[in-house]
């Protein structure tokens, strides 16, 4: 299943990390939610494939250590989300389509 992209309406705001948004629910190791408003990245479908990180040209993404996971025990943290110039490589090329970009 890829990201909901209609998650801003079905799922609300549980808190904020490394300066962007973080879409519930989340029930840490397991159930992880959506970081990221602009460059959404739906944490509970990335499967630490890491596409997204070759292939952003300006290095929106940092791997994020998620230990107990069960779909992968890292994922790719949008650490520097208001750098996307919309390039739309990362939604394009991601194997399980967990990224989702909305551009203001
Ligand atoms: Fe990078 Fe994806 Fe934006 S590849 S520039 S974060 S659309
Ligand atoms: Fe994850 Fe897809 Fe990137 S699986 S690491 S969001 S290419
Ligand atoms: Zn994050």
């Amino acid at each position: 299943m890829p990201i909901d992209e209609n998650f801003k309406n079905s799922r609300k705001i549980a808190g904020k990390h490394e300066g962007h948004d973080v879409w519930g629910p989340v029930e840490s190791p397991k159930v992880l939610g959506i970081h990221g408003s602009v460059v959404a990245v739906d944490f509970d479908i990335c499967i630490a494939d890491g596409i997204c990180l070759d292939v952003c040209p300006v290095a929106v993404f940092d791997w994020l250590n998620t230990p107990g996971h069960p779909a992968s025990e890292k994922k790719a943290d949008p650490t520097r989300e208001p750098d996307c110039i919309y390039c739309m490589a990362c939604e394009t090329q991601c194997p399980v389509q967990a990224i989702k970009i909305y551009q203001p």
